[in-house]
């Protein structure tokens, strides 16, 4: 084989090789894409598109949707050793869930002193106004 026949056999290989490689990064970028905007969806944290009614059943199932118990208790079931959430209704006023689930760090500086813990841990939940207001409604039941 002529050194330019062999330079040129190898420049196609080459070109071929790289070729796949380019479109496979393009599937892959595809991909990633995909899922990338499937997490935005989950992370905006809305399961409606429309607006539901508020209700203690919604706050329910919003509770264990948001995974609430990762970090309190209701009756035993829910983390160990969270922030319990039992006969909540009785110790705090509505505004008072309300606001702590809006916005807990706000309110948690408000608040200095009525909490177990020394600082805010719960992170913010970014929900809609109708999923705070279930929520509200569903704790109420705990009373
Ligand atoms: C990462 C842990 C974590 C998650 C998740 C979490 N919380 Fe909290 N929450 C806390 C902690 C800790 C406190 C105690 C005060 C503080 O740190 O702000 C608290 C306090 C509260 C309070 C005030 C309780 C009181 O009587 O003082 C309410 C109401 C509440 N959380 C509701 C919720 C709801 C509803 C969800 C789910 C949408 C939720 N939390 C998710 C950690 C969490």
């Amino acid at each position: 084989m002529s050194k330019r026949l062999t330079a040129a056999v190898f420049t196609l290989l080459l070109l071929s090789v790289s070729g796949v490689h380019a479109g496979q990064k393009q599937t892959d970028g595809a991909e990633a894409q995909k899922s990338k905007s499937a997490t935005a969806k989950t992370t905006k944290r809305s399961k409606h598109s429309t607006p539901v009614a508020p209700s203690a059943k919604q706050g329910k199932l919003l509770y264990k949707a948001y995974q609430c118990f990762d970090c309190h208790s209701i009756e035993g079931k829910g983390c160990k050793n969270g922030y319990s959430l039992d006969k909540i209704a009785s110790k705090r006023s509505k505004d008072f869930i309300r606001d702590h689930i809006k916005d807990p760090d706000k309110h948690f500086d408000k608040q200095q002193g009525s909490f177990d813990v020394d600082l805010n841990l719960m992170p913010p939940q970014n929900l809609e106004k109708w999923e705070i207001e279930s929520l509200v409604e569903y704790l109420q039941t705990l009373k």
